[in-house]
């Protein structure tokens, strides 16, 4: 979404945080800055647009502080002008940010209520002022900082300055990924080991939750509790920078923790998240409200994807919607009216079947849009509209976080569907956004119940088969999880809708047999509820994974209970996406297999 760039070092850091900002440019140029000590008040220079302007600024007017902070932004909170630029600051202190803040409303107006003035229109300047705040209140840095990043909600990484303290630092992780990298004498902070390279290759990757508390001879780490705690060194090659798997074993772990920040990043190239509506980045060759009908292709997860979409289209814009996998829709010759959408997902963009799905309906003369993750692939370039996912680099074959972000850029189409059809008030759109932009802090939550999950994976690893039910949008999330587990573990999965298991699979259940229910709290819950009872009764052994209420509510039996956070129920495919990936990779994980590379897949299926 952000760079963040942090320097304590010996000689005055401006240039070399600019060669750091410059690789992470990747992440977002709508604006970048500087803040340096300068003789113990901090100085800043920003400039909009590309790095290049802040470079031309610094010409003219140099800092030579040796320790400071930069930055490099895409717009979420805010247009991208100066003003709104990073690193902000108020006389005790800069911070840069990456990521959103949830709450910063009801903080500004808890701040303003105490006659604290705000300068700009981002949510990064309440995280500034809330610390300087407690500052006044008497607390030194490190404690104003303690006791503010609990109060802040959300899926964000921060990096803050002090006046007059030269030898300090302080990060801070949350859902977005942040490095500390060691020197002689000199240490280092980073959104990614890329931005880090020319500087060291010792680097040390924050986890969840916690805080750093930097000087020049080194760093102490807390944990989201406050403790103190130890985290893993590692070597980097400057040739591995670019795939690197950070703190994990497999990038599909990485790929999977990486969704808070890719959904945000996604997010915040389609919502004016301080307009509370839907902006689309790009301009369509028709109007929705024109449309008749909507035929979507694609493949596998992509395909699992469009489903979804399905619903979301057919519920808040009232439009028909037709799905296939492509390599079903490129021979069916479907006759398809002139002047409709046809609408293909894919990561790839290269996928054989989708492309020629693709070029079929555009010889049908059908408007195409596609969503994929690679800007310059093959679909990209032969669509009329790219909507893109802002994923970054999928290197594991089981599509994760590219799902997800089809998802996210797939719910804002819809929503835009809703509002030009007026099918969907400005205030019902409001109450979606709004629910959007608590996704990225609900998927860091969910994270939090890989433990649970990774136990209960060794039982999953023994079974033969495996059933996966749901219904609305958990019937395709329950298509995707069975998809997941036999792609990568090799167990054999189903996945049904839960109101067709009497029609059939009902049959395969005994006590050997775990079903795993996506049942979050809607209204259908209790449809699903008594087809729980259905396999219960048979023996089945449920896995449910539901939200709080769904937990209290089910009265069952279960083999185990996963219970995610609650959410608005439009974004809970988003968010139940995250136990079923990590139910996959954790079995596949304690059973030896190679997860990145299952046999028998490739990456980009250019064959039909
Ligand atoms: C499953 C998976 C595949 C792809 C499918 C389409 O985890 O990754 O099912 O989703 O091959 O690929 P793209 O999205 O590149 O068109």
């Amino acid at each position: 979404m952000c760079g963040i760039v942090g320097i304590i070092g010996k000689t005055p850091v401006a240039p070399q945080i600019v060669e750091a900002l410059k690789r992470l440019e990747y992440r977002g140029y709508d604006s970048a800055g500087v803040a340096t000590l300068e003789g113990g008040k901090l100085e800043r220079r920003r400039a909009e647009g590309k790095l290049r302007n802040l470079e031309t600024k610094l010409s003219q007017a140099p800092l030579s502080g040796i320790i400071g902070i930069g930055h490099t932004r895409w717009a979420t909170h805010g247009k991208p002008n100066e003003t709104n630029a990073h690193p902000h600051a108020t006389d005790r202190l800069a911070v840069v940010h990456n990521g959103i803040i949830e709450n910063f409303r009801e903080l500004k107006t808890g701040l303003e209520a105490k006659g604290v003035a705000f300068e700009t229109e981002t949510d990064t300047e309440v995280v500034a002022q809330l610390v300087t705040y407690e500052m006044r209140q008497g607390r030194g840095p490190v404690e104003a900082v303690a006791v503010t990043l609990p109060r802040l909600r959300g899926a964000f990484a921060l990096g803050f300055v002090f006046s007059g303290e030269d030898d300090l630092m302080i990060g801070a992780r949350h859902g977005a990924p942040l490095a500390i990298g060691y020197g002689q004498g000199e240490m280092y902070l980073g959104s990614d080991a890329l931005a880090l390279a020319p500087f060291t290759d010792e680097v040390c990757y924050l986890e969840d939750g916690d805080w750093a508390v930097l000087c020049r001879t080194g760093a102490d780490i807390h944990d989201e509790t406050g403790r103190l705690v130890q985290r893993p060194r590692h070597k980097i090659q400057s040739a591995a920078f670019m795939a690197d798997k950070g703190n994990f074993r497999h990038f599909m772990a990485k790929e999977i923790h990486e969704q808070p920040e890719v959904v945000g990043r996604t997010l915040a190239h389609y919502v004016n998240f301080s307009a509370g509506r839907v902006e689309l980045p790009f301009a369509l060759p028709f109007d929705f409200k024109d449309l008749k009908r909507i035929s979507i292709s694609a493949c596998g997860t992509a395909y699992l994807a469009g489903l979804i979409s399905k619903y979301w289209f057919e519920r808040l814009a009232r439009i028909p919607v037709e799905i296939d996998v492509a390599s079903e829709f490129r021979y069916r010759e479907a006759p398809l009216e002139p002047g409709s959408l046809a609408l293909f997902v894919s990561q790839s963009g290269e996928t054989a079947d989708t492309l020629a799905s693709l070029r079929y309906a555009s010889a049908e003369k059908q408007h195409t849009l596609s969503v994929v993750n690679v800007p310059t692939s093959t679909m990209a370039r032969e669509s009329n509209v790219i909507a893109q996912t802002l994923a970054g680099v999928e290197v594991g074959v089981a599509s994760t976080k590219a799902f997800t972000c089809q998802l996210t850029v797939l719910l804002t189409l819809a929503i835009a569907a809703g509002r030009a059809r007026g099918t969907l008030s400005a205030e019902a759109e409001k109450e979606l956004v709004d629910a959007l932009i608590g996704v990225p802090g609900l998927l860091s939550e969910a994270m939090k119940r890989e433990h649970q999950i990774e136990i209960l994976s060794r039982e999953l690893s023994k079974a033969q088969d495996v059933l996966y039910l749901g219904r609305g949008t958990s019937y395709p999330l329950a298509l995707e999880g069975a998809l997941k587990l036999k792609e990568i573990s090799y167990i054999h999965a189903e996945g049904y809708a839960a109101g067709e298991l009497k029609h059939g699979p009902i049959a395969l259940i005994d006590e050997t047999m775990p079903v795993i229910v996506i049942a979050p709290h809607d209204h259908i819950f209790e449809k699903t509820v008594s087809n729980m009872q259905e396999v219960a009764a048979r023996g089945g052994r449920i896995v449910l994974i539901t939200d709080e209420k769904g937990a209290l509510e089910t009265g069952l039996d279960t083999m185990a209970t996963i219970v995610m956070p609650s959410a608005h129920p439009i974004i809970a495919p988003i968010l139940h996406a995250v136990p079923i990936q990590l139910l996959a990779y954790h079995t596949a994980v304690f059973m030896g297999k190679d997860v990145d590379q299952p046999r028998n897949l490739a990456k980009s299926v250019t064959v039909e």
